[in-house]
């Protein structure tokens, strides 16, 4: 029997201008966790009990979502070395990580999968290796994923992504305090970003002037992390909401979570992910945790959660091979 588990993640700048070769910083979000199981079987099967759901192979749904699961077991039973044939296992899937919310649940679950996989037929699969595998079932998923995802879920750690760029952990000077808000409205990463697409088609000077500006954005942040100045790294995050809204990426429960978080107190606010629903998250100083937890509460949130983010152990950024 093998486990695997793997933790959800904040985007805390640049999510779609990301996909367009932007520099953006993610970090995870341990506290909230997808776990699998897996064991050998006669017939391979994956349960979700949690979503109520059973996938068989054989009548296997035509959704992407399990086009997606049956794609990661897969993989990893390839670069295990085995064959779906070879290894009918059966796969337990749990997660604490709200689905199409921006959290990066499929991809919480899919390097759960993973995970359990490799341990199950004994095999060391390093986070780069369990990194790239994943990324082939967000392509299932999301159509052109950016990569950021899997890499920040893979490594654990708060990372600086840039597209077909060697992945940095970021130091960070001081602990960042974190607390998601969810609208509870569904968010669909890919629809955003095919909107995203398709309005830079119409309007491209527009659209590539508000991801320079996130870009710049990022590397201010960048910065502002690695002196541990976390009120400028607010005020970034609140011009990153504003970007997001221009390229209508947000909506109005959004709005309202991020509102109520700065009007609480937060050092910064904004959605993360992919929008258009979802979860927003907000930078708090410590003492202003509980306040801003219920003023997100008291504005609709369906879920409010909070995570402390610490940095990498060495003096500086690292690259990650
Ligand atoms: O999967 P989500 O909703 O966390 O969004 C990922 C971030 C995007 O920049 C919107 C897409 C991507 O592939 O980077």
């Amino acid at each position: 029997m093998g486990q695997g588990s793997a933790c959800g993640k904040a985007i805390l700048l640049g999510e779609h201008a990301v996909v367009y070769g932007r520099p953006a910083i993610a970090v995870p979000l341990s506290d909230l966790r997808a776990h699998a199981t897996v064991s050998d079987a006669r017939e391979p099967i994956i349960e979700a009990p949690d979503l109520g759901r059973i996938l068989r192979r054989g009548s296997r749904a035509s959704d992407n979502d399990s086009r997606a699961l049956w794609h990661m077991l897969d993989v990893a039973v390839a670069a295990c070395g085995g064959t779906p044939k070879s290894h009918p296992l059966r796969v337990v899937l749990r997660s604490d990580v709200p689905v199409a919310r921006g959290l990066g649940s499929g991809t919480a679950i899919a390097t759960a999968i993973a995970r359990a996989v490799a341990g199950h037929m004994q095999v060391k699969l390093d986070p780069a290796e369990v990194s790239e595998l994943v990324f082939e079932s967000e392509v299932l998923l999301h159509g052109t994923p950016s990569g950021i995802d899997n890499t920040v879920v893979a490594w654990e750690r708060p990372v600086w992504f840039v597209k077909g760029a060697r992945p940095e952990v970021l130091f960070l000077a001081t602990r960042l305090e974190v607390v998601v808000g969810d609208t509870g409205v569904l968010s669909g990463t890919r629809e955003a970003v095919s909107g995203v697409r398709a309005a830079r088609e119409r309007e491209t000077e527009r659209l590539d002037g508000i991801m320079a500006g996130i870009g710049g954005l990022a590397w201010e942040a960048r910065g502002a992390i690695l002196h541990g100045d976390l009120a400028k790294l607010g005020v970034l995050m609140n011009r990153n909401h504003s970007l997001l809204q221009e390229m209508a990426v947000s909506c109005p429960e959004l709005d309202r979570l991020v509102a109520a978080a700065r009007d609480a107190g937060a050092l910064g606010a904004k959605l993360s992910g992919g929008g258009l629903g979802g979860c927003m998250v907000a930078l708090v100083a410590p003492e202003r945790r509980a306040k801003v937890m219920s003023a997100l509460r008291a504005k609709g949130a369906r879920q409010v959660y909070c995570s402390t983010v610490v940095g990498s152990p060495s003096g500086g950024n690292s690259a990650l091979c």
